[in-house]
Protein backbone atom coordinates (compact mmCIF):
# COMPACT_ATOMS: atom_id res chain seq x y z
CA UNK A 1 0.00 0.00 0.00
CA UNK A 2 1.58 3.25 -1.33
CA UNK A 3 0.47 6.64 0.92
CA UNK A 4 1.64 9.28 1.91
CA UNK A 5 1.75 8.32 5.58
CA UNK A 6 3.93 6.09 8.02
CA UNK A 7 6.80 9.31 7.87
CA UNK A 8 6.01 11.16 10.72
CA UNK A 9 7.43 9.68 14.24
CA UNK A 10 4.44 10.26 17.35
CA UNK A 11 7.12 12.98 18.56
CA UNK A 12 7.36 14.88 15.73
CA UNK A 13 3.56 14.62 15.87
CA UNK A 14 3.09 15.99 19.11
CA UNK A 15 5.48 18.69 18.31
CA UNK A 16 3.11 19.60 15.17
CA UNK A 17 0.13 20.06 17.37
CA UNK A 18 2.53 22.41 19.28
CA UNK A 19 1.39 20.59 22.63
CA UNK A 20 4.84 18.86 23.76
CA UNK A 21 4.95 17.00 26.65
CA UNK A 22 2.07 18.40 28.25
CA UNK A 23 0.00 16.84 25.92
CA UNK A 24 1.32 13.61 26.57
CA UNK A 25 0.66 13.79 30.46
CA UNK A 26 -2.81 14.89 29.68
CA UNK A 27 -3.52 11.46 27.33
CA UNK A 28 -1.91 9.38 29.85
CA UNK A 29 -4.14 10.61 32.65
CA UNK A 30 -7.38 11.94 32.18
CA UNK A 31 -8.73 13.73 29.50
CA UNK A 32 -8.54 11.58 26.25
CA UNK A 33 -9.04 8.98 28.75
CA UNK A 34 -12.23 7.04 29.82
CA UNK A 35 -13.41 4.02 30.98
CA UNK A 36 -13.51 0.62 28.94
CA UNK A 37 -17.38 0.21 29.64
CA UNK A 38 -18.45 3.57 28.55
CA UNK A 39 -18.62 4.56 24.69
CA UNK A 40 -19.00 8.16 24.98
CA UNK A 41 -15.81 9.98 25.77
CA UNK A 42 -15.98 12.59 28.39
CA UNK A 43 -15.04 15.58 25.50
CA UNK A 44 -18.15 13.71 22.95
CA UNK A 45 -20.94 14.48 25.87
CA UNK A 46 -23.52 16.45 24.85
CA UNK A 47 -21.52 17.86 22.17
CA UNK A 48 -22.40 19.56 18.75
CA UNK A 49 -22.78 16.74 16.05
CA UNK A 50 -19.92 16.15 13.48
CA UNK A 51 -21.59 15.62 10.21
CA UNK A 52 -18.42 14.00 7.98
CA UNK A 53 -20.22 11.85 6.19
CA UNK A 54 -21.43 13.46 2.93
CA UNK A 55 -18.42 15.54 1.64
CA UNK A 56 -20.16 18.60 1.88
CA UNK A 57 -18.51 22.10 3.15
CA UNK A 58 -18.51 22.85 6.79
CA UNK A 59 -17.61 26.18 5.99
CA UNK A 60 -21.13 26.74 4.35
CA UNK A 61 -21.53 29.09 1.40
CA UNK A 62 -20.04 32.61 0.57
CA UNK A 63 -21.97 35.34 2.72
CA UNK A 64 -22.61 37.06 -0.81
CA UNK A 65 -24.35 33.78 -2.03
CA UNK A 66 -26.40 33.54 1.05
CA UNK A 67 -27.41 37.21 0.76
CA UNK A 68 -28.35 36.66 -2.82
CA UNK A 69 -30.54 33.94 -2.59
CA UNK A 70 -32.11 35.85 0.16
CA UNK A 71 -32.89 38.53 -1.94
CA UNK A 72 -33.72 36.44 -5.31
CA UNK A 73 -36.51 34.67 -2.92
CA UNK A 74 -37.83 37.89 -1.75
CA UNK A 75 -37.78 39.51 -5.01
CA UNK A 76 -38.67 37.03 -7.68
CA UNK A 77 -39.64 33.57 -5.67
CA UNK A 78 -42.75 34.15 -7.30
CA UNK A 79 -41.51 34.24 -10.95
CA UNK A 80 -40.15 32.02 -13.15
CA UNK A 81 -36.54 31.78 -13.65
CA UNK A 82 -35.95 31.94 -17.26
CA UNK A 83 -34.35 35.06 -17.62
CA UNK A 84 -31.92 34.76 -14.67
CA UNK A 85 -30.89 31.07 -15.96
CA UNK A 86 -29.57 32.31 -19.29
CA UNK A 87 -27.51 35.10 -17.20
CA UNK A 88 -26.06 32.43 -15.35
CA UNK A 89 -25.51 30.20 -18.26
CA UNK A 90 -23.19 33.19 -20.05
CA UNK A 91 -21.82 34.30 -17.17
CA UNK A 92 -20.92 30.48 -16.40
CA UNK A 93 -19.88 30.18 -20.05
CA UNK A 94 -17.61 32.90 -19.81
CA UNK A 95 -15.96 31.66 -16.26
CA UNK A 96 -14.74 28.72 -18.43
CA UNK A 97 -14.14 30.28 -21.42
CA UNK A 98 -17.40 28.15 -23.44
CA UNK A 99 -20.23 28.94 -25.19
CA UNK A 100 -23.66 28.91 -23.54
CA UNK A 101 -24.55 26.12 -25.63
CA UNK A 102 -22.58 23.81 -24.76
CA UNK A 103 -23.79 23.96 -20.84
CA UNK A 104 -26.38 21.66 -19.53
CA UNK A 105 -27.70 22.27 -15.77
CA UNK A 106 -29.02 20.07 -13.46
CA UNK A 107 -30.39 20.17 -10.11
CA UNK A 108 -27.28 19.51 -8.74
CA UNK A 109 -24.58 17.45 -11.32
CA UNK A 110 -26.32 14.11 -10.44
CA UNK A 111 -29.68 15.19 -12.08
CA UNK A 112 -27.05 16.04 -15.40
CA UNK A 113 -25.69 12.27 -14.74
CA UNK A 114 -29.16 11.46 -14.86
CA UNK A 115 -29.75 12.63 -18.69
CA UNK A 116 -26.21 11.38 -19.61
CA UNK A 117 -27.99 7.80 -18.73
CA UNK A 118 -31.04 8.22 -20.44
CA UNK A 119 -29.58 8.94 -23.20
CA UNK A 120 -27.03 6.61 -23.27
CA UNK A 121 -29.55 3.97 -22.77
CA UNK A 122 -31.94 5.02 -25.90
CA UNK A 123 -28.41 4.49 -27.71
CA UNK A 124 -28.53 0.24 -26.08
CA UNK A 125 -24.86 1.28 -24.90
CA UNK A 126 -22.84 -0.63 -22.42
CA UNK A 127 -21.66 1.53 -18.83
CA UNK A 128 -18.23 0.98 -17.79
CA UNK A 129 -16.75 2.34 -14.96
CA UNK A 130 -14.14 1.57 -12.21
CA UNK A 131 -15.42 -0.01 -8.84
CA UNK A 132 -16.07 1.31 -6.06
CA UNK A 133 -16.63 4.88 -7.48
CA UNK A 134 -19.85 7.37 -7.28
CA UNK A 135 -23.03 5.12 -7.86
CA UNK A 136 -25.03 7.85 -8.83
CA UNK A 137 -24.64 7.12 -12.62
CA UNK A 138 -24.86 3.64 -12.20
CA UNK A 139 -28.48 3.65 -10.21
CA UNK A 140 -29.85 5.41 -13.29
CA UNK A 141 -27.86 3.08 -15.43
CA UNK A 142 -28.98 0.88 -13.82
CA UNK A 143 -33.11 1.57 -13.74
CA UNK A 144 -32.88 1.91 -17.25
CA UNK A 145 -31.51 -2.22 -17.66
CA UNK A 146 -28.32 -0.87 -19.31
CA UNK A 147 -25.71 -3.53 -18.84
CA UNK A 148 -23.03 -2.08 -16.41
CA UNK A 149 -19.20 -3.36 -16.11
CA UNK A 150 -17.41 -2.33 -13.48
CA UNK A 151 -13.73 -2.91 -13.57
CA UNK A 152 -11.88 -3.05 -10.21
CA UNK A 153 -9.72 -0.45 -8.83
CA UNK A 154 -5.78 -1.86 -7.99
CA UNK A 155 -4.54 -2.38 -4.61
CA UNK A 156 -3.96 1.23 -4.30
CA UNK A 157 -7.10 2.36 -5.31
CA UNK A 158 -5.66 3.42 -8.63
CA UNK A 159 -8.13 3.47 -12.07
CA UNK A 160 -7.57 0.12 -14.15
CA UNK A 161 -7.66 2.35 -17.36
CA UNK A 162 -6.10 -0.19 -19.35
CA UNK A 163 -8.62 -2.82 -18.04
CA UNK A 164 -11.43 -0.37 -18.92
CA UNK A 165 -10.22 0.25 -22.28
CA UNK A 166 -9.79 -3.44 -22.77
CA UNK A 167 -13.93 -3.85 -21.75
CA UNK A 168 -14.53 -0.89 -23.61
CA UNK A 169 -12.96 -2.68 -26.50
CA UNK A 170 -14.83 -5.76 -26.28
CA UNK A 171 -17.88 -3.92 -26.80
CA UNK A 172 -19.67 -4.01 -30.48
CA UNK A 173 -21.98 -1.35 -29.65
CA UNK A 174 -21.71 2.37 -27.76
CA UNK A 175 -20.26 2.47 -24.79
CA UNK A 176 -20.90 5.22 -21.41
CA UNK A 177 -17.53 4.98 -19.61
CA UNK A 178 -17.78 6.95 -16.26
CA UNK A 179 -14.73 8.36 -14.82
CA UNK A 180 -14.84 10.26 -11.16
CA UNK A 181 -11.48 12.28 -11.51
CA UNK A 182 -10.39 12.53 -8.69
CA UNK A 183 -12.79 9.37 -7.83
CA UNK A 184 -15.05 9.07 -4.62
CA UNK A 185 -14.47 7.56 -2.45
CA UNK A 186 -10.72 6.95 -2.79
CA UNK A 187 -10.11 10.69 -3.34
CA UNK A 188 -7.25 10.14 -6.06
CA UNK A 189 -6.87 11.23 -9.25
CA UNK A 190 -6.98 9.69 -12.60
CA UNK A 191 -2.87 9.99 -14.14
CA UNK A 192 -4.17 12.17 -17.25
CA UNK A 193 -1.72 10.99 -19.44
CA UNK A 194 -3.09 7.49 -19.77
CA UNK A 195 -6.93 8.99 -19.36
CA UNK A 196 -6.17 11.29 -22.10
CA UNK A 197 -4.37 9.25 -24.43
CA UNK A 198 -7.20 6.37 -24.20
CA UNK A 199 -9.62 9.09 -24.74
CA UNK A 200 -7.61 10.48 -28.13
CA UNK A 201 -7.73 7.21 -29.73
CA UNK A 202 -11.47 5.85 -28.78
CA UNK A 203 -14.10 5.63 -31.24
CA UNK A 204 -16.81 8.26 -31.82
CA UNK A 205 -19.16 5.63 -30.06
CA UNK A 206 -17.67 5.59 -26.96
CA UNK A 207 -18.77 8.51 -24.98
CA UNK A 208 -16.78 9.42 -21.57
CA UNK A 209 -18.59 11.31 -19.18
CA UNK A 210 -15.42 12.98 -16.38
CA UNK A 211 -17.69 13.42 -13.06
CA UNK A 212 -14.97 16.36 -11.98
CA UNK A 213 -17.13 17.03 -8.87
CA UNK A 214 -14.02 17.60 -7.08
CA UNK A 215 -11.75 19.80 -9.74
CA UNK A 216 -10.98 22.26 -7.65
CA UNK A 217 -9.64 20.55 -4.76
CA UNK A 218 -7.28 18.82 -7.62
CA UNK A 219 -6.28 21.74 -10.53
CA UNK A 220 -3.34 22.16 -8.23
CA UNK A 221 -1.42 18.63 -8.59
CA UNK A 222 0.68 19.11 -11.74
CA UNK A 223 -0.78 15.10 -12.28
CA UNK A 224 -4.31 16.06 -12.73
CA UNK A 225 -5.67 17.71 -15.88
CA UNK A 226 -9.65 18.25 -16.23
CA UNK A 227 -11.48 16.66 -19.54
CA UNK A 228 -12.44 20.38 -20.11
CA UNK A 229 -9.43 20.64 -22.54
CA UNK A 230 -10.39 17.95 -24.59
CA UNK A 231 -13.72 19.38 -25.19
CA UNK A 232 -11.32 22.88 -25.67
CA UNK A 233 -10.30 20.59 -29.04
CA UNK A 234 -13.51 19.75 -30.14
CA UNK A 235 -13.94 16.28 -28.79
CA UNK A 236 -17.58 15.51 -29.19
CA UNK A 237 -17.22 12.18 -26.91
CA UNK A 238 -16.74 13.45 -23.37
CA UNK A 239 -18.79 15.55 -21.40
CA UNK A 240 -17.23 17.01 -17.82
CA UNK A 241 -19.86 17.31 -14.76
CA UNK A 242 -19.42 19.96 -11.96
CA UNK A 243 -21.16 21.55 -9.16
CA UNK A 244 -21.61 24.09 -7.15
CA UNK A 245 -22.03 21.42 -3.97
CA UNK A 246 -18.06 21.27 -2.88
CA UNK A 247 -15.67 23.96 -2.96
CA UNK A 248 -18.75 26.43 -3.39
CA UNK A 249 -20.76 24.83 -0.21
CA UNK A 250 -23.93 24.56 -1.79
CA UNK A 251 -25.12 21.31 -1.36
CA UNK A 252 -28.45 21.81 -0.18
CA UNK A 253 -28.86 24.69 -3.24
CA UNK A 254 -28.42 21.54 -5.86
CA UNK A 255 -26.72 23.57 -8.68
CA UNK A 256 -24.74 21.66 -11.20
CA UNK A 257 -23.61 21.20 -15.02
CA UNK A 258 -22.45 19.57 -17.93
CA UNK A 259 -19.72 20.62 -20.32
CA UNK A 260 -19.29 19.35 -23.59
CA UNK A 261 -19.26 20.22 -27.04
CA UNK A 262 -22.58 21.89 -28.84
CA UNK A 263 -23.05 19.21 -31.08
CA UNK A 264 -23.24 16.61 -27.92
CA UNK A 265 -25.12 19.16 -25.93
CA UNK A 266 -27.88 19.23 -28.31
CA UNK A 267 -27.84 15.66 -28.10
CA UNK A 268 -27.75 14.78 -24.08
CA UNK A 269 -30.28 18.70 -23.41
CA UNK A 270 -33.67 16.88 -24.65
CA UNK A 271 -32.78 14.32 -21.61
CA UNK A 272 -32.25 16.91 -19.21
CA UNK A 273 -35.31 17.69 -16.92
CA UNK A 274 -35.02 22.04 -17.82
CA UNK A 275 -36.20 24.38 -16.12
CA UNK A 276 -35.07 22.75 -12.98
CA UNK A 277 -33.35 25.59 -11.01
CA UNK A 278 -34.13 27.96 -8.33
CA UNK A 279 -34.68 31.79 -8.01
CA UNK A 280 -32.40 31.11 -4.83
CA UNK A 281 -29.79 28.79 -6.41
CA UNK A 282 -29.22 30.63 -9.56
CA UNK A 283 -28.51 33.86 -7.13
CA UNK A 284 -26.26 31.87 -5.36
CA UNK A 285 -24.38 30.22 -7.71
CA UNK A 286 -23.73 33.73 -9.50
CA UNK A 287 -22.62 35.47 -6.24
CA UNK A 288 -20.27 32.24 -5.50
CA UNK A 289 -18.40 32.76 -8.86
CA UNK A 290 -17.70 36.56 -8.13
CA UNK A 291 -16.52 35.36 -4.78
CA UNK A 292 -12.91 34.63 -5.08
CA UNK A 293 -11.72 35.37 -1.42
CA UNK A 294 -14.29 33.05 -0.33
CA UNK A 295 -13.04 30.22 -3.23
CA UNK A 296 -9.48 30.68 -1.90
CA UNK A 297 -10.58 30.27 2.04
CA UNK A 298 -12.69 27.11 1.06
CA UNK A 299 -9.15 25.52 -0.87
CA UNK A 300 -7.15 26.62 2.14
CA UNK A 301 -9.09 25.38 4.48
CA UNK A 302 -9.39 21.91 3.18
CA UNK A 303 -5.79 21.92 2.79
CA UNK A 304 -5.29 22.74 6.58
CA UNK A 305 -7.90 20.02 7.47
CA UNK A 306 -6.25 17.94 5.33
CA UNK A 307 -2.88 18.01 7.45
CA UNK A 308 -4.52 17.96 10.68
CA UNK A 309 -6.31 14.69 10.03
CA UNK A 310 -3.51 13.36 7.85
CA UNK A 311 -1.08 14.21 10.68
CA UNK A 312 -2.80 11.97 12.92
CA UNK A 313 -3.46 8.96 10.37
CA UNK A 314 0.64 8.73 10.71
CA UNK A 315 0.65 9.16 14.01
CA UNK A 316 -2.12 5.87 14.91
CA UNK A 317 -0.02 4.43 11.89
CA UNK A 318 -3.23 3.96 9.77
CA UNK A 319 -2.75 3.77 5.98
CA UNK A 320 -5.07 6.41 3.72
CA UNK A 321 -4.86 7.03 -0.02
CA UNK A 322 -3.59 10.62 -0.63
CA UNK A 323 -6.40 12.66 -1.39
CA UNK A 324 -6.92 15.50 -3.79
CA UNK A 325 -10.94 15.99 -2.86
CA UNK A 326 -12.58 17.34 0.65
CA UNK A 327 -12.51 13.23 1.88
CA UNK A 328 -10.01 11.13 2.82
CA UNK A 329 -10.21 7.36 2.47
CA UNK A 330 -8.03 5.91 5.66
CA UNK A 331 -8.00 2.57 7.41
CA UNK A 332 -9.80 1.88 10.60
CA UNK A 333 -8.01 -1.48 11.71
CA UNK A 334 -11.66 -2.52 12.99
CA UNK A 335 -14.72 -3.55 11.37
CA UNK A 336 -16.39 -0.63 9.92
CA UNK A 337 -19.38 -1.47 11.60
CA UNK A 338 -18.22 -1.46 14.94
CA UNK A 339 -16.34 1.93 14.51
CA UNK A 340 -19.19 3.59 12.71
CA UNK A 341 -21.33 2.66 15.88
CA UNK A 342 -18.45 4.46 18.12
CA UNK A 343 -18.36 7.37 16.05
CA UNK A 344 -22.44 7.95 16.37
CA UNK A 345 -22.16 7.33 19.53
CA UNK A 346 -20.05 9.88 20.01
CA UNK A 347 -22.08 12.29 17.83
CA UNK A 348 -19.82 12.08 14.74
CA UNK A 349 -20.72 10.76 11.32
CA UNK A 350 -18.08 9.22 9.14
CA UNK A 351 -19.10 7.45 6.00
CA UNK A 352 -20.48 4.28 4.65
CA UNK A 353 -19.59 0.99 3.52
CA UNK A 354 -17.72 2.00 0.36
CA UNK A 355 -14.61 -0.42 -0.43
CA UNK A 356 -15.09 -4.27 -0.95
CA UNK A 357 -12.49 -4.69 2.29
CA UNK A 358 -14.71 -3.34 5.42
CA UNK A 359 -11.59 -2.09 7.12
CA UNK A 360 -11.76 1.28 5.55
CA UNK A 361 -13.19 4.10 6.36
CA UNK A 362 -13.96 7.66 4.08
CA UNK A 363 -13.99 11.00 6.20
CA UNK A 364 -15.19 14.33 4.68
CA UNK A 365 -12.35 17.01 5.54
CA UNK A 366 -14.48 19.73 7.91
CA UNK A 367 -13.05 22.72 8.87
CA UNK A 368 -9.92 22.60 11.11
CA UNK A 369 -11.97 22.88 14.01
CA UNK A 370 -14.01 19.86 13.40
CA UNK A 371 -10.88 17.94 12.24
CA UNK A 372 -9.26 18.83 15.53
CA UNK A 373 -12.34 17.91 18.01
CA UNK A 374 -12.10 14.72 15.08
CA UNK A 375 -8.52 13.65 15.22
CA UNK A 376 -8.84 13.92 19.04
CA UNK A 377 -11.70 11.80 19.10
CA UNK A 378 -9.55 9.39 16.84
CA UNK A 379 -7.14 9.20 19.27
CA UNK A 380 -9.07 8.31 22.13
CA UNK A 381 -10.74 5.46 20.23
CA UNK A 382 -7.22 3.83 19.70
CA UNK A 383 -6.61 4.66 23.65
CA UNK A 384 -9.97 2.44 23.96
CA UNK A 385 -8.60 -0.25 20.87
CA UNK A 386 -11.06 0.80 18.90
CA UNK A 387 -9.08 1.88 15.97
C1 LIG B 1 -18.22 12.31 -7.55
C2 LIG B 1 -19.49 13.01 -7.23
N1 LIG B 1 -20.27 13.47 -8.20
C3 LIG B 1 -21.42 14.11 -7.94
C4 LIG B 1 -21.83 14.29 -6.65
C5 LIG B 1 -23.14 14.94 -6.38
O1 LIG B 1 -23.07 16.25 -6.68
P1 LIG B 1 -24.36 17.18 -6.71
O2 LIG B 1 -24.60 17.66 -5.33
O3 LIG B 1 -23.95 18.25 -7.65
O4 LIG B 1 -25.51 16.38 -7.24
C6 LIG B 1 -21.07 13.83 -5.58
C7 LIG B 1 -21.52 14.02 -4.21
O5 LIG B 1 -20.97 13.61 -3.24
C8 LIG B 1 -19.86 13.16 -5.89
O6 LIG B 1 -19.09 12.68 -4.92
Amino acid sequence: MKTLGMQSSRRQFIQQLGLGAAWLGLAANTSFAFAHNTSVLPFRQNAQPLLLHYNENSLGMSPNALSAAKIAIDRYGNRYPGASVDELKSKLADHHQVRSEQLIFGNGSTEVLQAIATYAARQHATMIEPSPTFGALRGYCEAENMNVIQVPVGQDFEMNITAMKKQAMAQTGPVLINICNPNNPSGNIVDFTSMFDWINNAPDTHLFLLDEAYFDYAQANPNYKSGLDLINQGKDNVIVSRTFSKVHGMAGMRMGYGITTIKTANKITPFAAGFNLSAAGIAAASAALDDKAFYKKSIEYNQLSKTILVNTLNELELDYIPSDTNFVLHRIGAPLADYTDHMQRNGVRVGRKMTLDDRWNRISLGTPDEMNIFTQTLMAFRQNGWV
